[in-house]
């Protein structure tokens, strides 16, 4: 490590230059200096975080109890950083993309800088920094909400046993952004409505809420549907202690609701409450609908290794392969409904299996022609194959049937 020695304003002045440029990553300020004021804060740290899409710095300060936050814009950072340096702490370490500076003021109060390059050491926060750039909701920021919902501690680290809620709540925000504009949902020049269909504790409904509303400034109002009140509840309390507002809560069955969002949400809703929900979004004619099926139950207890589908005896027979083949069939069953009700449909990987293993997503916008009459056939043909009424077919109801019924006459 280099190290030189500063007086005090030059040091300042390296600490001002460096908190306020764009490779600035980091700045932790600690250790009391002998002889000085006594801060009541034993530590402060600073970082770079987002707000709107503009650049600012999130100044977090630590007492022995508790932990006060205040962003302010990096135009406006002179103040706050200046109170800071006026506490005078002993230790000062600044971390940028390219170097890890270390400033310690000694008993005899000379200043020593000292300073290498942050890959020798840095390597760990540096991929941070590479991964923050491709996620919605970068860690290593501060992030009001992600600390309400207790995935991001006050200073932006993933809490560690949340981890998979943090990688899955990011895969499905860029989903949804990828989404909206597919869906020519961006610039409606009123709010995107969403309804989240079976929201639960609702830590994806308020990290979509917080992305397009304070990240992207897309003006969005999500109304969560739970059948279980008591997540309801805890989803109003989340909501009130982040702050977030244009959220709305209801306890009831999916379809309940009368609505007309832009987009509907399914994500884990349980069995057929995964269709109840494609119903609500068609019905209502939504122009984007994500769903991500969790259990499927209804196919699994219909299909059979009968008629056409006896050759597939020897998958069915094994517990685990025939729930796996209950599982794809339904998905194509609805991906397949989708596209006869109008959707332009596709089935992908949601998140890597390792984080759920529920990891499929139904992807589904509004814009391709209704009834079309291949779409309709596969969808008998599989009916046929597999001897089964999928329950699909009941949630969407008549609209569907004559669809189907047409392709009796041809
Ligand atoms: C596994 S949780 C998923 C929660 C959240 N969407 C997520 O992905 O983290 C499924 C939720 O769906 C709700 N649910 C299941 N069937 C429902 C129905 N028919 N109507 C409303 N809510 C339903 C359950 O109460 C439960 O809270």
């Amino acid at each position: 490590m280099k190290t030189t020695d500063l007086d005090r304003d030059a040091a300042r002045r390296l600490v001002t230059e460096t908190v306020t440029d764009p490779t600035f990553r980091r700045a932790t300020f600690g250790g009391a200096i002998r002889g000085g004021g006594g801060s009541a804060w034993v530590r402060v740290v600073i970082r770079p975080i987002d707000l709107r899409g503009q650049p600012h710095l999130q100044f977090s300060y630590f007492d022995r109890t508790k932990c006060v936050t205040r962003n302010v814009s990096i135009r406006d950072a002179g103040p706050p950083l200046d109170e800071v340096l006026v506490l005078g702490f002993a230790g000062v370490h600044l971390s940028t993309q390219a170097d890890e500076i270390d400033l310690r003021t000694s008993k005899k109060g000379k200043i020593h800088v000292g300073r290498r390059p942050a890959a020798l050491e840095a390597d760990e926060p540096a991929r941070t920094h590479n991964r923050a750039k491709d996620v919605p909701l970068p860690e290593g920021r501060a992030d009001r909400l992600l600390e309400a919902l207790g995935i991001l501690t006050a200073d932006g680290q993933v809490r560690p046993t949340m981890r998979a809620k943090y990688t899955q709540i990011n895969e499905f925000l860029k989903h949804l952004l990828h989404l909206l504009d597919d869906a020519g949902l961006r610039g409606l020049g009123r709010p995107v409505e969403i309804l989240d269909c079976g929201c639960g504790s609702s830590y994806l409904t308020l990290a979509a809420h917080h992305y397009l509303n304070h990240v992207l400034d897309i003006p969005a109002r999500i109304t969560g549907v739970d059948v279980n009140d008591e997540v309801i509840r805890k989803s109003l309390q989340t909501a009130d202690r982040a702050g977030a507002e244009g959220l709305a809560f209801a306890c009831g069955q999916i379809g309940s609701i009368q609505a007309k969002p832009d987009v509907v949400l399914a994500l884990h809703a349980c069995d057929t409450a995964t269709d109840d929900a494609i119903a609500q979004a068609v019905r209502g004619e939504a122009r984007l609908l994500l769903s991500v099926p969790c259990c499927h139950h209804h196919l699994n207890q219909a299909i059979r290794p009968d008629g056409p589908a006896g050759v597939l005896r020897p998958i069915l027979r094994h517990g685990i392969l025939h729930q796996r083949t209950a599982d794809l069939i339904t998905d194509a069953f609805r991906a397949l409904a989708l596209r006869i009700m109008g959707y332009r449909t596709d089935v992908v990987e949601f998140v890597s299996p390792e984080h759920t293993a529920r990891n499929l997503m139904i992807r589904a916008v509004r814009t391709a022609p209704a009834g079309e009459a291949a779409f309709v056939a596969e969808y008998r043909d599989l009916c046929r194959f597999w001897q089964v009424t999928p329950y699909i077919e009941l949630a969407l109801g008549e609209k569907f049937q004559t669809f189907l019924s047409q392709g009796d006459a041809s």
